[in-house]
């Protein structure tokens, strides 16, 4: 089938490069010149584990193209997904002027029957909006439907080609089968298919996000309480997530929830309650809870150098608000970051892909080691924001050398406590005794 994807961010990447993997003809929009060209000989823009070799196969084969021209992409594809950013707001709303843009464009030009479909995380009532912005500028049939994605950063291919549930908000038949059969591949191998109305599809990818962010919240804040009653937040996690009822899965406590979506996704549900009259009381727990959690090891760490951090070198692992990506939107680092430079402290980073990014946003305000043992260097203390498999487990002996003194801050839990005794650290990390 033809298909247009209209945005080139790690979604629409992802879902036109997957569907054209799966034998469709696809064509994706940028307005980045400078990206498409690049994405034409074949370099993917973003770090995206398992991208490369699927997009390079299909660009090979013909199947996967490029191009500036929203009008090109309209006359491509049958559907046409958008799969556009929605940033945050002042006021914490979604931004859905790029969505509406691209409406607006392709209510001018759409000259044939076409399936819009909504891949970006908007607000209950945007695909209306997109239909209305549409109708505005033309007479011709097409339909609107909202298919929300639910892609995780890092393991991105591997939920598209393996989705647990895909769901199609629409009550257009016409829409409808067009996209069964585009999801055929999925199906066929045991994903299950949602056909719903199109705001509860909305609402669904907001209400799951939101609902994550919680459970990382929730145990995040019994780890806070395990700390001051002398449990261990490993063990209750364990006993918790035994009962099936709450599952084991997104229940890793640490410095908080950070990435393009949790932060945007609650704020934006909260920030929709609100122009509904209806308060979210939880989601702004929720925001208010990660906001101080992201920075829960600056007051340990105060209080260990007794509140003298001026001059002090420390070494971070881990900039990336999560592993396998060198996202930094919102992570926990960065706050991290601000608030020890705020108290004096020299800051020596490493991060396996991240290091680019954060260079670009703070300069030379920190500085970026060769590899994780070079950033130990004479440094008073190591303090771990990301848990890459690389710091799992690392040669504790050489980490012990290098450090000034032997001082583990760690913000994601990766060192069994017994070990770090007898390797001989003094080790702090969130919801378990010192
Ligand atoms: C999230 C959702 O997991 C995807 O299902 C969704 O499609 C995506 O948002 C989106 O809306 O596009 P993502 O932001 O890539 O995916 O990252 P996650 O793996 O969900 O992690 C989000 C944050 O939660 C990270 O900062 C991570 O460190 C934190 N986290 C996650 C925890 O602190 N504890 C956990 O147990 C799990």
């Amino acid at each position: 089938m033809k298909i247009t994807v209209i945005g080139t961010g790690y979604v629409g990447l992802v879902t036109g490069t997957c569907l054209a993997e799966t034998g469709n003809d696809v064509l994706c929009v940028d307005i980045n010149e400078e990206k498409v060209n690049l994405m034409k000989k074949g370099k993917v823009p973003i770090y995206e584990p398992q991208l490369e070799v699927l997009f390079a196969k299909n660009i090979k084969s013909g199947r996967l193209n490029f191009t500036t021209s929203i009008k090109e992409g309209l006359d491509h594809g049958t559907i046409i997904f958008l799969a556009l950013p929605t940033p945050e707001d002042e006021d914490g709303a979604a931004d859905l002027s790029y969505v509406l843009g691209v409406a607006e464009d392709i209510g001018k030009m759409i000259t044939d029957y076409k399936v819009i479909v909504g891949k970006s995380t908007v607000p209950v009532g945007t695909a209306d909006l997109v239909r209305k912005t549409i109708s505005k500028h033309t007479d011709q049939e097409f339909d609107v439907v909202s298919n929300p994605e639910f892609l995780r950063e890092g393991y991105a291919v591997g939920d598209f080609l393996k989705p647990e549930r895909i769901i199609i908000g629409t009550d257009s038949e016409r829409a409808i089968q067009l996209l069964k059969k585009i999801y055929k591949p999925y199906t066929q191998m045991g994903s299950r298919l949602l056909i719903m109305d199109e705001k509860s599809s909305e609402l669904t990818k907001y209400a799951s996000n939101s609902f994550l962010a919680t459970k990382i919240t929730f145990i995040n804040e019994v780890a806070n309480f395990c700390e001051r009653v002398g449990a261990d937040v490993d063990m209750v996690r364990i006993g918790m997530g035994a009962d099936s009822r709450i599952g084991n899965r997104f229940l890793f406590p640490g410095i908080g929830y950070g990435g393009s979506c949790f932060p945007k996704d609650v704020k934006a549900l909260h920030k929709s309650g609100k122009e509904e009259h209806y308060n979210f009381k939880l989601l702004e727990a929720v925001i208010d809870v990660n906001r101080s959690q992201k920075v829960a090891l600056v007051p340990k760490i105060m209080d260990y150098f007794g509140g003298a951090l001026k001059g002090k070198k420390i070494a971070i692992w881990g900039l990336a608000f999560k592993p396998e990506t060198d996202d930094i939107r919102e992570a926990s680092s960065l706050d991290m970051i601000r608030d020890l430079l705020k108290l004096g402290a020299d800051i020596v980073s490493y991060d396996p892909e991240a290091m680019p990014n954060v260079k670009r946003k703070l300069g030379n305000k920190i500085s970026f080691a060769k590899d994780m043992y070079t950033a130990l260097e004479d440094a008073e203390a190591l303090v771990i924001c990301t848990e890459w498999s690389i710091f799992k487990l690392p040669d504790f002996k050489r980490m012990k050398k290098q450090l000034k003194t032997p001082v583990i801050f760690d913000g994601r839990n990766l060192y069994d406590l017994q070990e770090m005794k007898s390797e001989g650290f003094y080790y702090s990390s969130i919801g378990r005794p010192v």
